[in-house]
């Protein structure tokens, strides 16, 4: 596990500690789903995620909210927005939370499913709705706001490719396929950009962008609010770049206003969305590009989780083993 300064703590506004214990709770969700990978079925693989996520936070001597969850709170039972979370004994702290991010890569076995996490101090997570929202997003060591939504494509495209010294067929671009997104893709490729086109998952497809063995240099569209949130959280931690705008429709308008969001079409730059200090883990559950997948083995699983800390400059893949939860209840039966 991450070897840890006690005395900086002091200088950060969320305690080192905190870093394993959400590391577990993103391992503990990532194992419940992973029980589901492959049997087509969606909604018990994210109910796994979501009872393993909430019993981890319970143990947790924080005094948390969860600001980004399952959705309000009549409509999910448990991680809604709102819910409090954590033992009341320790730091206020915001959670963003996606314990199943691609509910359809576990359900067909498909690479790239993660149990995700973000925490920050009070009030400092947007509290975006649960809606769509635009996103372009670009990595680390560029001018600050070189790329804007409100550019063509073309725009973007051609300030990146020559922040980076580069041409507009050197730079990828990684954006979900989907119909809203034609018009998008078929401007790359007429400049000639490579498109690395994701059916799922668009908090590791941001993370491509930092991720140094791949080589995406953007990712731009439409994707979920909530996803939005946390991928800003990781790239936060990075250095990277974001910027994103919430899709409405008339009633969501209505659900955004209440939420306390004058302006439905404001910008939200990074640092709108994350102020001061955050901690990302996302533990991977079907082995992807990023990280490799929950390895059950007999008595243990083995998990491997990107747990980045930007106070602490914490960016690492931990990779832990844990006793099953079965061997523990059996060891105290029968006396140990
Ligand atoms: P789920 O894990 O909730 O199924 O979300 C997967 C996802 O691909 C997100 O990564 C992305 O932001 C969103 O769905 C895109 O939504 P849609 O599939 O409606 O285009």
């Amino acid at each position: 596990k991450a070897q840890v300064n006690q005395n900086k703590d002091k200088l950060m506004s969320i305690e080192t500690q905190y870093l394993n214990l959400f590391v577990t709770a993103t391992e503990k969700a990532a194992y419940g789903a992973s029980k589901f990978i492959g049997k087509n079925d969606k909604i018990a693989a994210d109910q796994a995620a979501v009872d393993n996520m909430r019993s981890e936070f319970n143990k947790i001597n924080m005094d948390g909210k969860i600001v980004i969850g399952e959705g309000e709170m009549d409509e999910a039972p448990m991680l809604f927005i709102g819910e409090n979370v954590g033992t009341k004994k320790g730091q206020k702290i915001d959670l963003a939370v996606d314990p199943l991010e691609g509910t359809n890569f576990v359900a067909k076995n498909l690479p790239n499913s993660f149990s995700v996490l973000a925490a920050a101090e009070e009030d400092k997570l947007f509290f975006a709705p649960d809606t769509y929202m635009e996103k372009i997003a670009i990595g680390s060591n560029l001018p600050k706001n070189l790329v804007d939504l409100d550019n063509s494509v073309e725009k973007n495209i051609s300030l990146l490719a020559e922040a980076k010294n580069t041409t507009p067929d050197k730079i990828t671009v990684c954006i979900l396929e989907r119909p809203r997104h034609d018009k998008i893709i078929s401007s790359l490729k007429k400049m000639n950009v490579n498109i690395k086109l994701i059916s799922d998952g668009d908090v590791s497809g941001i993370i491509y962008i930092v991720d140094q063995n791949s080589p995406v240099d953007m990712y731009m569209g439409i994707g979920g609010g909530p996803e939005g949130v946390l991928a800003a959280a990781a790239l936060s931690c990075y250095g990277g770049q974001i910027q994103t705008r919430l899709v409405l429709d008339a009633d969501e308008s209505v659900r955004a206003k209440k939420m306390g969001i004058t302006d439905l079409k404001r910008k939200y730059n990074i640092d709108d969305m994350i102020k001061g200090d955050v901690m990302f883990c996302a533990t991977a559950i079907t082995n992807g590009d990023l990280a490799n997948g929950i390895k059950d083995q007999k008595e243990f699983y083995e998990a491997s989780t990107i747990a980045l800390h930007k106070d602490g400059k914490i960016n690492t893949l931990f990779k832990n083993k844990h006793k099953k939860w079965i061997q523990y209840q059996l060891l105290e039966k029968i006396g140990f």
